[in-house]
């Protein structure tokens, strides 16, 4: 069971995913690229509860880990330090805000199978991605909400996508799951529901997906 979640980035989106677990009820540690003092009043006031530290340290206790760092900065970005992880690949490959990247440019595969096969001792799940951090916090809403917005959850590993299933349920979304990270590509920008709040059978209808594929 899930009790502890790492976030590595601390910029737009990360505190808001840091916070909203902490809501959740998860112990949670943040990190950014140095020192945690560099993001310890960061931490103290926008995300209290939070504990601020280097990466390495909030990985290593992690259970989940939610990579949350511009796709330019994965690409020195250490595989080892995920080594054993669930990761959820929060990323998104932006050309306008990221460059273009030799890693990402080549359009065949996904960006998370293009993280995961670099990350390749760890087993990554695409989600969290295709919310912007400004409605990320106000969507929430409790289970049965008719007003609850759904989240995509896509890894090649069912084991960890429940883990992240289970995550986003408690975070306050209704999950849909993919079967791949291939299948991801409709969670990414340019995709049916990149930016948008639907709910699960808006979303369903939006990816393609039959109405019963997923709970
Ligand atoms: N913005 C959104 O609404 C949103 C929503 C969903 C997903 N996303 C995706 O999430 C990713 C991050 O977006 P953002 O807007 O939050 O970016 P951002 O504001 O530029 O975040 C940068 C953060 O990443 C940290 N970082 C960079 N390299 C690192 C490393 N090697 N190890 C640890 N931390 C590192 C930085 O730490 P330092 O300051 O120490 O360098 C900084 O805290 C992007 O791929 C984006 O597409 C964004």
């Amino acid at each position: 069971m899930t009790r502890r979640i790492a976030v590595v980035g601390a910029g737009h989106v990360g505190p808001v995913i840091a916070r909203i677990a902490l809501d959740a009820g998860y112990e949670v540690a943040i990190a950014a690229s140095g020192s945690p003092a560099k993001i310890a009043l960061i931490a103290q006031v926008v995300i209290p509860g939070a504990e601020p530290q280097w990466a390495s340290g909030a990985v290593e206790a992690a259970d989940i880990v939610v990579l949350a760092i511009p796709l330019h900065r994965f690409v020195t970005f250490d595989p080892g330090l995920l080594a054993g992880k669930v990761v959820v690949d929060a990323m998104n490959y932006w050309p306008a805000a990221d460059g273009v990247l030799d890693l990402f440019r080549d359009g065949r595969h996904t960006s998370s199978e293009v993280v995961q096969r670099r990350l390749a001792r760890s087993t990554v799940v695409k989600a969290l991605n295709h919310i912007g951090y400004q409605d990320l916090e106000e969507a929430r809403r409790p289970a049965g909400s008719s007003e609850r917005s759904a989240i995509g959850v896509a890894s090649d590993d069912s084991r960890a996508a429940k883990a992240v299933e289970e995550m986003i349920e408690r975070i306050g979304y209704d999950p849909v799951v993919m079967d791949s990270l291939s299948a991801g590509r409709v969670l990414e920008p340019g995709g049916p529901v990149f930016g948008a709040l639907l709910r699960r059978p808006e979303f369903k209808l939006a990816i393609g997906a039959r109405a019963e594929a997923s709970a």
